[in-house]
Parts: C-alpha cells; structure tokens; sequence
C-alpha cells in the first residue's frame, strides 16, 4: 500500500521523505490555510520535496471554474493531481480533465455509489473520509471495503485513496482490504511506528550493554 502525507507543511514532509514513507502527498484547502502561505509557493516546495503524486484542490464548484482552477495547477509540475469534489458540476469537470489526461483525486467521497460514478467518470483516485464517516457513526470502512470489491468486480483502473485517516487501525484495517493508498496526518504516520515493548525492550537492551562496559 502506498503511503501518502495528508499535509502542506514542510518540515512534516521532509521528515516523513527522510524515512523513505512519503509515496505522495494530498493537501486540501483548510491543510493549506494553515501554513498562512501563498498556494502556488507551497506546492512547488512540495514538488521538489516528493518524487509522487501531488494532490492540490480546486475551490470553484462551477463546472468552468474547476477546469480554469485545474489547468492552473497541472501547470505547477507533472506531478500535480487536481483535487475535485464529488458534487454534479465535479463530475463533468472530472470527465472532460481525464480526457485531457489530467489526473484527477475525486474528494469529499462518502459511499461507494458516490466513488463508482467518479470512477466512471475517469477519477485517478477516489477519496473516501474514513474519519468524518465514522464521526458520524457510520463504519468509515465498511465503504472502503464496498469500493475496493466494486473496483475489483470491473476492473476500473481507479484507485482507492483512504482519506480521513485518524489512526493507525484505519492504516492497517485498509492495507487488509487491499485499498491502494492510505493518506495520513504526520501524528498517524508516527503512531504507526511505536509501540510500547520495542520501547521496553531497547531500554532493556541499552541497560544490560551498560552492565558489560564497566
Ligand atoms: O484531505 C482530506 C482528508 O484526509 C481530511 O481529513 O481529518 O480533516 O477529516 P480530516
């Protein structure tokens, strides 16, 4: 399963670049807000950071606004994603971008009937809110586990990109599903590292070498 970083902070990136975890990166709007930086800035130093795939939102919800938003930018580097949402004027806008073979990261996805149309349309990926679902007491990946056997049923090139990720279960329990990308908060991608007796066990292992050097 690829790894991407749900972030538009630098040091966050950089770190997560320096152990070999970060596959790519996904921002949206409000991750952006909070770095208080021009938008066009931060993801041209995102695009020197990452060797992947660099999702960017647009904010028009006009079938001709997203396209102009998009076109702007794909332009930043090849490696820019456009972020769309799954609203009506998104999906014409996700139709006429992968016909010009702009990929697309189909956001604010919350059922599986909602990623098979993204899908159908031509979507890259497909963002369901793992978190925000279960915010609201519905299984956030109860849909994963929907979409990836409908993506599976009919062969859609598409692919599953868990979003809303608050913990490291929801990494694991989509890894198991065989979704293809988990996109996660820095704190996650360092929950998923530590447990508590590789703790024990290095102090132990640290204590016993004192005992042998005096
Ligand atoms: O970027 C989309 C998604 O990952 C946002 O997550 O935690 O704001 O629900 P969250």
């Amino acid at each position: 399963m690829k790894f991407f970083l749900d972030t538009a902070n630098i040091d966050e990136i950089r770190q997560g670049v320096e152990m070999g975890m970060v596959d790519g990166i996904t921002t949206n709007p409000s991750l952006v807000a909070k770095e208080g930086r021009e938008f066009r800035a931060i993801l041209e130093d995102i695009c020197e950071l990452v060797d992947g795939p660099v999702s960017a939102e647009v904010v028009s919800t006009q079938f001709s606004g997203m396209i102009q938003e998009a076109h702007s930018l794909a332009e930043i580097h090849e490696n820019i994603v456009v972020k769309i949402p799954m609203i009506f004027e998104g999906l014409k806008a996700i139709h006429q971008l992968s016909k010009e073979g702009i990929k697309v990261n189909v956001t604010l996805i919350f059922s599986a009937s909602q990623a098979l149309m993204a899908a159908k349309a031509g979507a890259t990926y497909v963002s369901p809110f793992v978190g925000r679902l279960d915010d609201v007491s519905h299984p956030g990946m109860d849909v994963i586990q929907q979409i990836v056997t409908i993506f599976d049923n009919y062969d859609f090139n598409t692919q599953v990109l868990v979003a809303s990720i608050r913990h490291p279960l929801h990494v694991v329990e989509a890894a198991m599903m065989g979704a293809d990308v988990g996109t996660m908060p820095f704190k996650v991608l360092e929950q998923l590292i530590k447990h508590p007796l590789t703790d024990v066990g290095l102090a132990r292992f640290l204590k016993d070498w004192e005992k042998l050097a005096v």
